[in-house]
């Protein structure tokens, strides 16, 4: 029985599941009993990559979910508004949704998993695409991995950025070029700020974070930095001291309680069943050692390393974005939900997924960063005079900072390049040096600050 499927959206991930779609063959049966039967944009006069009839195209996305043809809507138009309400207006007619959208679930995830909770018969709402692109790492969280307890996800989750500082590492390449040669290839977001500023990797990393622990982080309280501002001087230093430059995504598990939290996700009071789970979750470039498996990933390509007891290290590694890729994941979920239907046929609805009818079980909230510890790289500008790294050793050290390394690079004219790799250390112990260490009067400035691994 052939099974509709409703498009919102065709650009580069809807004409890379669209292309999917008109070549079923070679792939799963299932594939050929898939047929697309309307399709929102917002321009019916572009051309289109892939082929369809004329009369597939509208421009009103509502009438694509109403459609009594479809059974199953595919969100990949990207955005806040429409897409929250055209996901929820799916759920309420009892079609499963399958989404590519991780600004949405990071921000309504447990709205729309509520809403697919509280329908008639439960309605799936799948989201492979929405982190790592063509990598599964959704459905590896929800039901592979599912018997551990999570200690650390981290890793390279934004395609765009990890491209740009690949070519720029490799090739010198100049960070506009590259940036440019991203949308071309259609791995950055309509507006690119949110993959350059980190905010698409904070999408995920919400995502991730949720699915690890069993609750939600709120996602405008994830201390998040870009590459934007990254000085590609910095990334050469970095790599004279044996060090990559990645933008790196970390979800981790703080032990005990409290830990200086200030920041709840949900209700303030807090669960009485001691349930609590305190995160470190972050989005940072940050120098990574280069004998690190996360050191040698390059490109588009992403990879998430997952820490649980007692599975050990699992590292999902593949492209992060791209039509392909993406379109790979749509069509898997697509594939679960139809397989699920055909299993038990068309009467029986969409079922609910599991991870939505258990919900989520535990409250998380996020430490305080001043109350986090990190390895960090600073470079500071100071004059190029006897005494001066014994000065800014001691703030550090009267900080209570231990330093690994420091290094003083030729600068122009009279002053010196002062690059310093701290050991492990409180946030707030970093801070107080670094205030120490721009209050010296050799000290012109500290230019860069970086997480280290
Ligand atoms: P895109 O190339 O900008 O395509 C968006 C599509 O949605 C276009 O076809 C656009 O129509 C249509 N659209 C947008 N707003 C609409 C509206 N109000 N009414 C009707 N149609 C509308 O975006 P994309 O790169 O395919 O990304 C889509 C989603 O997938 C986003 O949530 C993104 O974050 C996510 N995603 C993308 C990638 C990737 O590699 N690109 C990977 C993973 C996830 P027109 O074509 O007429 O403008
Ligand atoms: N803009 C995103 C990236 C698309 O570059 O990773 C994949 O989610």
């Amino acid at each position: 029985m052939t099974i509709g499927i409703g498009l919102l959206g065709l650009g580069t991930v809807g004409a890379g599941v669209a292309g999917i779609l008109g070549t079923p063959e070679g792939r799963h049966p299932l594939v050929a009993e898939l047929e697309l039967r309307r399709v929102a944009v917002r321009d019916l006069q572009r051309p289109r990559p892939v082929p369809l009839a004329a009369d597939l195209l509208t421009t009103d996305p509502q009438a694509v979910v109403d459609d009594p043809s479809v059974d199953i809507v595919v969100e990949v138009m990207g955005g806040l508004e429409p897409a929250r309400s055209l996901i929820l207006r799916a759920i309420a007619a009892g079609k499963p949704v399958v989404t590519a959208n991780k600004a949405v679930i990071a921000r309504y995830g447990e709205e729309i998993a509520a809403a697919a909770a509280a329908a008639a018969q439960g309605v799936y709402v799948l989201l492979e695409a929405a982190v790592g692109g063509g990598i599964p790492i959704i459905e590896p969280l929800k039901q592979s991995l599912g018997a551990n307890r999570i200690e650390r996800v981290s890793g390279i989750i934004n395609g765009t950025t990890n491209y740009i500082l690949s070519r720029m590492a490799a090739e010198g390449a100049d960070y506009g070029a590259v940036l440019a040669d991203a949308q071309r290839l259609g791995y950055a977001e309509a507006d690119p700020a949110a993959d350059v500023q980190g905010g698409d990797a904070a999408d995920k990393i919400t995502i991730l974070t949720a699915l690890a622990y069993g609750g939600a982080v709120p996602r405008a309280a994830i201390p998040t930095e870009g590459i934007d501002r990254l000085d590609s001087r910095d990334v050469a230093y970095a790599d004279k001291l044996g060090f990559v430059v990645k933008l790196l995504a970390v979800s981790q598990r703080i032990a005990g309680e409290g830990s200086g939290a200030s920041t709840s996700a949900g209700s303030d009071s807090e669960r009485s069943d001691g349930s609590t789970q305190w995160l470190d979750v972050h989005v940072h470039p940050t120098l990574v050692p280069r004998s690190h498996p996360l050191a040698g990933v390059n490109g588009v390509n992403n990879a998430i390393l997952v820490e649980g007891d007692p599975v050990g290290q699992v590292m999902f590694y593949g492209p992060g974005a791209g039509a392909g890729p993406t379109a790979s994941a749509v069509v898997a979920d697509i594939l679960n939900i139809a397989g699920i239907r055909q299993a038990c046929g068309q009467a029986q609805g969409a079922g609910l997924d599991p991870l939505l009818a258990a919900g989520s079980w535990r409250q998380c909230r996020l430490v305080d960063s001043q109350h986090t510890s990190h390895r960090n790289y600073v470079r500071l500008r100071a004059s190029d005079q006897p005494g001066v790294i014994g000065r800014i050793g001691s703030c550090f050290g009267d900080a209570g900072v231990s330093i690994q390394s420091i290094v003083q690079f030729e600068a122009a004219g009279e002053a010196a390049e002062i690059v310093v790799i701290t050991h492990e250390v409180l946030e707030a112990r970093f801070r107080q040096a670094l205030e120490a260490i721009d209050a010296l009067p050799e000290v012109q400035g500290v230019e860069a600050c970086l997480r280290t691994l």
